[in-house]
């Protein structure tokens, strides 16, 4: 694990780009996409560069269940504001959260992700160290699968939402051994509010009560963390 810190996240997304635009340089044609409000510079960056994504296919982690893609809180709706509409790409692909049988769209997810195999997947950390939407007690060898969110996630999740009792209670989510069969891995991570899971995830025990940890273990994941999310780890300076 390489642990980066930055003064901000508009350092932080430019980071993360270079290192996007170097991978895609060298070849790599399948980005993994994460959504929330860490990676939100980083699409703004990525829209304001004159960079060519038409031959680039994108994998998104995770789709709230019961939402529809036009829905201003859906995850197909955040994509399409903060990136999609502003650049061309090869593909996306996004779980449906609204399918009809939910085992065979995680089965459909789980053939695309065979198919196009992962170069570089960006993340976001959850308050209590979900990656994706696996959540606590996930399995590290999860595929992708129906998701019952914890109490902190909805509550973490209610800032977007007119009301907490609007956060959907499910998603649908890449699984853990997806995330870490990517073939390089960027985790952002800003703010105090995660400086917890940050420790947990770095200097903790690999166990799937943090399932970032898991990170510990693979071997090109690059760690990007303001000062805030990096101030309780014992190297911090
Ligand atoms: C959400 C998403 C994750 C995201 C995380 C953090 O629930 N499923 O992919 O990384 O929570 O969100 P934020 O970046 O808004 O703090």
């Amino acid at each position: 694990m390489k642990i980066i810190k930055v003064a901000n996240q508009q350092a932080g997304a430019q980071l993360a780009f270079e290192l996007i635009k170097e991978k895609l340089k060298t070849g790599a044609q399948v980005l993994g996409l994460a959504t929330g409000s860490t990676p939100i510079a980083l699409y703004q960056t990525m829209v304001a560069s004159d960079w060519d994504f038409s031959a680039v296919t994108t994998i998104n982690l995770d789709e709230y269940i019961g939402l529809s893609a036009n829905h201003e809180q859906s995850y197909h709706y955040f994509m399409d504001r903060h990136l999609f509409s502003h650049k061309d790409f090869k593909q996306h692909f996004i779980p449906n959260g609204l399918a009809s049988d939910l085992q065979a769209e995680a089965a459909r997810y789980d053939e695309i992700l065979a198919n196009y195999p992962i170069d570089l997947q960006v993340l976001g950390l959850g308050q209590n160290g979900h990656i994706g939407f696996n959540e606590p007690g996930t399995p590290f060898t999860s595929q992708t699968h129906v998701v019952n969110l914890t109490e902190s996630t909805i509550q973490a999740n209610a800032r977007f939402f007119a009301d907490e009792k609007d956060v959907p209670s499910q998603a649908i989510s890449m699984g853990i051994a997806s995330i870490i069969a990517a073939k390089t891995i960027v985790l952002l991570a800003y703010g105090e509010e995660k400086a917890t899971a940050v420790k947990a995830m770095v200097e903790g025990p690999v166990t799937p009560a943090c399932p970032a940890s898991i990170l510990q273990d693979h071997r090109d994941v690059v760690v990007i963390l303001d000062q805030a999310a990096a101030s309780q780890l014992s190297a911090c300076d």
